[in-house]
This record gives C-alpha cells, structure tokens and sequence, in this order.
C-alpha cells in the first residue's frame, strides 16, 4: 500500500514536472500538497503582454505601471530596490494614519522609515483606464483601496504645478456635463480637508505623504467605467496642484470606505461591492470591477472597520501554514495588531514574531537552495541559478470564518533574477503595528470588497 502511494505519488510529480517544462510560460504544478514546482524561466514576466486587447469590455483592465500591458508608455522599470523601499514609504503613510487615528499610541514610526528613501507614498502600481466628461476622455489612473478621493489633473495647470503626464489634461470647459460645487453644497462638506476659492467654489486637498498631494477645485461630471458602467454627477478632484510618485498616470482613483469614494457614491447602483483581480505578472491583465457580478466560489471573512480609521479594510488574520504546517503563532498576536487589506502595497507587513515563524519554517524547508544576500526589505533571498525547475513551499493565509487564502506561486516570491528570489513577506518594526495583505500575495484572487454585507470575500484563479 505505501509503495503503491510513493510510486503514485512520483508519477503525479513527474506529470507535473512535465507539464511544467511543456507548458511555459508560468504554468505550474504542485509536488506534493505542500509544494509548488515551477520552471525556472517562467519565473520573470515576458516583455510581451500577453492579451494586449480587451477581452471582456465588461470589467476595468487592472495592469501594472511598469509592465508590458501598461497604456503608459514604456518607461524603465525603476530599480527593485527603490521600488521595495517606495513600498516601505506607503506603509508609514499607512501606519503613520493609524497611529494618529489611535492618539499616537501605536506604530513606531521612527523605528521603521528606511532612511533617505525619498519620503513620498508610492500610491500603488496597478492602473485602470476610466473615463471622464461628456465627450468621454480616457485617463489611466492608479487605483488605491487606501484612500477616497479620486482625482485628475485638469486644465488650466500652469507650469510646474503639475508634474507630466501621458495623456493629454482633462478640459472642464470641453466637457457639457461638468459642474463646479460651490462650498456651500452638501457635495463639498463630504471633503475633510476642503477649501473655499475666490467665488466660493470648492477645493479638495489630499496629502498621501511628506512630498505626494493633490489639490484642486472640486466638481462633478460623468465617469465612464465601461460601456455600460456609466456615473453621471460623478464628484472628484480636478487637479491643479499634484506632485508625487504618480508617475505619468493622470491621476488616482479612490476605492476607500469614506462617502466621498467611488465605492460610496456608486453605493446606490452597485451596493457597496467592488472586486478586483491582480494578474500573476506585469504581462497579463487582471480585472477591476464594480457591484456582486462575481460572487460565485468565493469564500466570506469578516470586514472589520473603525470609526476613527474611515478609509481602510481590516480582516481578521488568524494563523498562517507553510508547507501545509500551521505555524506555532498566538492568535493574540495577530489581533493585538489587526490586519489590512490594502491594494496599494505590494509586499504583506506582519507582526514581527508571525514573521519570524514564517522565515524561519519557509528557510528550514527550502535548504536545498543558496542563500544570497537580503533585497531591501526582503531577507530571505535565494540563488535559483542552474535550475530547471524550483520547489517552494506552498503559503496560506487563514482568516475569520474559516476562510483561507492559499497564496498563489507569484506571490510567495518576489523575483526580479533568477540569482535573487525573495520571499515576499516582511516584517513591521513594531508588535504593536498592524499586519498589512499587500497586492502580492492577492495576486490571481477574485478579492471581493462588500461593504454593505461587512465582508471581505477571496476566490480563487479570478484571473490569470
Ligand atoms: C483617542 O482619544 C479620544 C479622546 O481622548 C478617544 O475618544 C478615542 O477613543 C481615542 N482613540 C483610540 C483609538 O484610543
Ligand atoms: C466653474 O467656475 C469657473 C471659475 O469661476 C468658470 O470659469 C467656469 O465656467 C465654471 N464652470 C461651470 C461649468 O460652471
Ligand atoms: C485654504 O486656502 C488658503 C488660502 O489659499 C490657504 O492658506 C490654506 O492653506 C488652504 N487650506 C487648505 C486645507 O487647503
Ligand atoms: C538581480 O537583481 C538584484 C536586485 O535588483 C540585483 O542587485 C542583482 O545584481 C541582479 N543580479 C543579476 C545577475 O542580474
């Protein structure tokens, strides 16, 4: 019986072996339940986008800035390291909000800014293209889970108030459907951070860090998602003063919790309910999209708010398995800090001794493979070079309610070589921090923000 289990178990390893050379690129296999088996040269994106044309115009395509698909012309990728340390700048900006929100009692922020990393938010690296105005103008936008307000940068913007964008700067005048909001509308007491400008009209202002911020007046038009995804009186920022770590995207769109959202405004047709899908790499699409089109096979935990933190999604993160082993953590240790789901950080935040326990059981399992040293904040890197194939411990993430996230392979390692694959985790600076799930181990989930029902809902293979 258990030789014919163990030959069993080696043909099925084979076959996945085989698949896995057979079907590049980045089709893989498991081992065992446990483990992943992955071609080596499937393991970095292709500089081809592998469905550069729509394929359902039913749903926003989500891609990456920087990658193949991307409607902003190709600009060099930024350096890994800066990109890792861009994503350390938005997790202060997260954590800074939140120790304030609790009277300054949390987060030690000192302790965990990386020094001279630019101090400016990296708002996100996923973009979709939406609409404005009546004709339609099409603008590619950052999308953020963290933050409410979205915005543009408009006409007029003189100079260097704007920083340079790809497509050209959306005209309110040439717009029939745009209307300013006088400061005396209910519509501009919705901003908390408002303005009154000459000839009371009103100005938003939105800082998402020492040197990243939007101001401009305030106003409403039509917001064109998809064909039939339209939202006429729309409310967002029409930028005149923007600077940051854009890039050349024309703007940001707000998928936080506060009425001003477009989750919140949208409320009334779509309930509360948005998905996305991140892709596995920068050279496929993922999908973004708005009401419960996309409900089926998805599991449900907990949406967690607090009134003096408006904007975020908290979760309950209750225990973690590598190598289909659940780790000797303290549920305490999880709920002392509390848990984000944030689409703007790529790499998960937990508490320092849950990643303790994770670096040290994904170490003691993948001995087979050289160390090599640590890539900004991720310190357990290894050296895949000679490889055909890699093994790597299957990651799961439970949650409240008996839901589990079983990290996809693209997001157990972060790989910008072959002689440098990283485990794409970190660790907070402080016990007292709250955990963060970055856009990395989300990626190829249907992730399911349902604000009404308050819960979070993960499907899996929501794209590829
Ligand atoms: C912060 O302080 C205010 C007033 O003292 C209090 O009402 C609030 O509950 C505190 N927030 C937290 C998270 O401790
Ligand atoms: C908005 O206000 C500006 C400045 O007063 C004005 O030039 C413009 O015509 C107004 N737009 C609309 C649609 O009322
Ligand atoms: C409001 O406008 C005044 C005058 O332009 C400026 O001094 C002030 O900083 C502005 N406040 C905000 C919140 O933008
Ligand atoms: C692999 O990537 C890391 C981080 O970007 C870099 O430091 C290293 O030099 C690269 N190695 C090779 C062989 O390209």
């Amino acid at each position: 019986m258990a030789l014919l289990h163990s030959s069993l178990c080696s043909c099925c390893a084979f076959f996945l072996l085989a698949f896995t050379f057979l079907q590049a690129p980045r089709v893989y296999g498991r081992e065992t339940e446990n483990r992943y088996v992955v071609g080596v040269r499937s393991l970095l994106p292709s500089s081809v986008c592998s469905s550069p044309r729509d394929s359902n115009p039913s749903m926003m395509r989500v891609v990456h800035r920087h990658g193949p698909c991307s409607p902003l012309s190709p600009s060099r990728k930024p350096a890994d390291v800066k990109l890792l340390n861009q994503d350390q700048d938005r997790v202060n900006w997260l954590q800074r909000q939140i120790s304030i929100a609790s009277n300054g009692t949390r987060a030690s922020l000192s302790a965990t800014i990386p020094a001279n990393s630019g101090g400016s938010i990296g708002t996100g690296n996923y973009v979709v293209k939406v609409g404005f105005g009546t004709p339609k103008n099409d603008f590619t936008v950052i999308f953020d889970t963290g933050s409410d307000i979205t915005w543009i940068q408009c006409k007029p913007c003189s100079g260097r108030n704007c920083y340079p964008q790809q497509d050209p700067l959306f005209d309110p005048s040439q717009s029939s459907t745009y209307s300013n909001i006088s400061c005396s509308s209910p519509s501009c007491k919705k901003l908390d951070s408002r303005n009154c400008s000459a000839g009371s009209r009103c100005r938003y202002k939105i800082e998402y860090g020492d040197k990243s911020q939007s101001k401009g007046f305030f106003g409403s038009d039509t917001l064109t998602l998809t064909p039939s995804d339209v939202l006429p009186n729309f409310l967002f920022g029409c930028g005149d003063q923007s600077k940051g770590l854009f890039g050349r995207a024309a703007g940001l769109l707000g998928l936080g919790r506060r009425p001003v959202s477009l989750v919140s405004q949208s409320s009334p047709k779509y309930g509360g309910v948005f998905s996305y899908c991140i892709p596995s790499t920068s050279s496929k699409p993922g999908y973004l999209t708005l009401g419960s089109r996309r409900l089926s096979n998805v599991q449900f935990t907990p949406l967690r708010t607090f009134s003096n933190l408006p904007s975020f999604y908290f979760l309950d993160l209750v225990a973690i398995k590598v190598g289909g082993k659940q780790l000797p953590i303290s549920s305490k240790v999880f709920s002392t800090a509390g848990t984000v789901l944030d689409s703007g950080t790529v790499i998960s935040r937990l508490p320092p001794s849950a990643y303790a326990a994770l670096q040290s059981a994904f170490r003691k399992q993948m001995t087979r493979y050289k160390m090599v040293p640590a890539l900004s904040i991720l310190d357990t890197c290894y050296d895949f070079t000679g490889y055909d194939t890699v093994s790597v411990p299957t990651v799961a993430l439970m949650f409240g309610g008996g839901t589990t996230l079983n990290v996809d392979f693209s997001g157990i390692l972060y790989v910008p070589n072959v002689s440098q694959a990283c485990l794409a985790f970190a660790p907070n600076g402080d016990a007292k921090d709250f955990g963060i799930i970055g856009n990395a181990q989300q990626k190829r989930f249907n992730v399911v923000y349902d604000i009404a029902n308050r819960r979070i809902g993960f499907g899996a293979n929501g794209c590829n």
